[in-house]
């Protein structure tokens, strides 16, 4: 082993450090698994949390249990995914067994959609009550009638709702903004405007499939929500425009599959970035290459935190 090399490693050991900080939340590993994989049990998120997650974003979950659309409601295309799963979830009260689970692994935010500020709010409170470190409001999904995307393109609602919340829990409260907006940097000022404390983009891109020889659309929604690489350039694209003019901090979140997915993310302005689809598609071990390989960019970059690396591509 050259000597560059072992004292490198040497240095890093003592010196570097893939902790990070999304405002109060500290964060061992900057990797979050994202809302809607692997996320639904306690025993799932403890997996993850096993697998080298730095923490779990919950499911969304609503005021009472939801069916979610009829099958087929998840597809795989050449690039990516798309679902629309319609928000299944047992609803907050029976979700509070697999919070008791969970928390006991590591860092669990508690993800949430409703149909209006009080809803949001009543199911932050229950949250917080679980031991979520933060909540993370669904103000994206885009296959749900009445929820996610349908509130989150109007930043007087999205002003509203995170107003509300804030003053209903003393946990910080993250909003999941969705791509599909004119510009998603005027939602993030008016999350920011509301006091809130983080903004996660993005969510999935409003998306359909159709089968030439079923001459339909393959999801019994019709539409549904693309993820995976797919995503990726126009998530990238999404955290360099909010952290342009955002100061709360930024969570990246769309097509990352290995450590160069993750960066470009965190170059962009990501305090931390969240991984779904490739979970589905890699399994939990995702995690543990992202954060070793993370390391030896970091070696090899000369790069002592991630808070080093957030936002340099803007410089
Ligand atoms: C099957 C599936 C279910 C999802 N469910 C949720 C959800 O309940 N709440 C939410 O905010 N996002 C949900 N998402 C969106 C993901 O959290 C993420 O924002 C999106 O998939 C982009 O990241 P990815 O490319 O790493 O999957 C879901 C995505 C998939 C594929």
């Amino acid at each position: 082993m050259p000597w560059k090399y072992f004292n490198q490693v040497c240095y890093t050991r003592v010196v570097m450090t893939l902790e990070t900080s999304i405002g109060k939340v500290k964060l061992r590993r900057p990797g979050m698994v994202a809302s809607g994989i692997m996320d639904e049990t306690g025993p799932s998120m403890v997996r993850m949390i096993a697998s080298g997650a730095g923490a779990v974003v919950t499911k969304s979950i609503g005021l009472e249990p939801k069916a979610g659309h009829p099958n087929p409601c998840f597809t795989e295309i050449k690039s990516g995914f798309v679902n629309a799963m319609g928000l299944p979830n047992p609803g907050i009260e029976l979700f509070k067994e697999e919070m008791e689970i969970a928390i006991k692994a590591g860092p669990i935010i508690g993800s949430i959609y409703g149909a209006n500020a009080e809803e949001f709010a009543k199911l932050a409170g229950k949250m917080e009550d679980y031991g979520a470190v933060a909540v993370e409001l669904n103000l994206s999904c885009p296959h749900a009638k009445g929820y996610g995307m349908e509130l989150g393109t109007d930043p007087v609602i999205v002003k509203t709702i995170v107003s509300a919340v804030k003053n209903a829990v003393s946990i910080p409260v993250w909003s999941k903004l969705t791509p599909n907006t004119q510009s998603i940097a005027n939602i993030g000022v008016a999350v920011q405007d509301a006091g809130g404390d983080a903004v996660v983009a993005i969510n999935t891109l409003k998306a359909m499939v159709i089968s030439p020889e079923m001459r339909r659309p393959v999801l019994s929604n019709k539409f549904g929500g693309l993820s995976g690489p797919a995503v990726r350039a126009v998530g990238v694209r999404a955290v360099y425009d909010l952290y342009a003019v955002l100061d709360i901090p930024i969570i990246g979140v769309g097509g990352i599959y290995d450590a160069h997915d993750a960066l470009q993310y965190i170059m962009a302005g990501a305090s931390g970035f969240q991984i779904g689809s490739a979970i589905a598609k890699n399994g939990p071990n995702v995690f543990e290459t992202i954060n070793k390989n993370l390391e030896r960019f970091m070696i090899d970059y000369d790069y002592r935190s991630i808070n080093d690396m957030v936002g340099v591509a803007n410089e």
